[in-house]
């Protein structure tokens, strides 16, 4: 499974690449909203281009970076995309536009806006990262219009199934694949018991029909959703820097460097330093 950072903050994408564990980056308007505020914070002049040739620069050449439209209309997106494409793809070949797989902001409103960009730009052979899907059908229908990689959004589902649970919980708090259960029915959105059941559905399915977009389990809030995710085959799982270092850290790990580090012997201590003075 290919990981990619999930931020657009330069010095997370940086440390992920010296750790040799960032396949490419995936960015958003809060995202970028979040990076500026830091930025900011730290009384630095941004100069926003500048900035994603960085990210982009930084990935390496032909490690995906998705970058995100802005508008809600198709012909306004797929003018975006371009433009975006234009930019920085030239920078290290590694730009995917991330539209979104539907712009509606409620019921009464164009529903088919992303797919239809999705399909013009899979039709100029721009690829596309089909974002915020929420269920294995949306992500079949971005499958469908061409999306080179489509993102179901684990963590924010089980938010959704969590809040009308009534249940008071963290950002990063695990939630059981399997599911929650209240009043002796299972807790589930549109037949959904959470976030790691939507990657497995739509794997399943993308699997069933042989399509070809890869699926980037996104929103993920833990090392443990990490794993369920990969177990499922997910070809991708976008994690937050904090995830990473989620993934990391053990206390038997820590337990056990405390106790190698005191049973070192002088005499094999003394390898070392013998070895560095004769490297002098
Ligand atoms: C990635 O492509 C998504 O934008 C991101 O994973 C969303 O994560 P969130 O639900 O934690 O904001």
């Amino acid at each position: 499974m290919e990981i990619y950072v999930d931020s657009a903050n330069i010095d997370e994408i940086r440390k992920a690449k010296e750790y040799g564990v960032c396949d490419g980056v995936t960015t958003n308007p809060s995202l970028i909203k979040k990076a500026v505020a830091g930025m900011k914070g730290e009384g630095k002049q941004i100069d926003m281009e500048g900035y994603i040739r960085l990210i982009c620069e930084a990935a390496g050449k032909g490690n995906p970076v998705s970058l995100e439209v802005v508008s809600l209309k198709a012909e306004d997106m797929v003018k975006e995309a371009e433009l975006l494409y234009g930019k920085f793809n030239q920078v290290a070949s590694n730009v995917v536009i991330k539209i979104p797989v539907s712009t509606s902001r409620s019921e009464g409103e164009e529903h088919y806006e992303g797919l239809k960009a999705i399909t013009a730009l899979s039709r100029k052979k721009i690829p596309v990262n089909a974002t915020l899907i929420m269920t294995p059908e949306q992500a079949l229908l971005a499958g469908k219009a061409g999306a080179k990689y489509v993102s179901p959004f684990a963590g924010r589902i089980d938010d959704f199934i969590r809040k009308n649970l009534g249940e008071a919980f963290g950002k990063s708090d695990y939630f059981p694949a399997g599911g929650k259960h209240k009043d002796g029915k299972t807790a589930e959105d549109k037949g959904i018991v959470s976030g790691v059941e939507l990657v497995k559905k739509t794997k399943a399915i993308f699997d069933k029909y042989g399509i070809k977009s890869k699926i980037i389990a996104a929103s993920l809030r833990n090392a443990r959703q990490v794993r369920e995710v990969a177990e499922i085959g997910a070809d991708i799982a976008t994690v937050p820097f904090e995830v990473l270092e989620d993934m990391i850290k053990h206390p038997k790990t820590f337990e056990g460097i405390v106790k190698f580090s005191e049973d070192v012997v002088p005499e094999y201590k003394e390898i070392f330093s013998a070895g560095e003075s004769a490297s002098r």
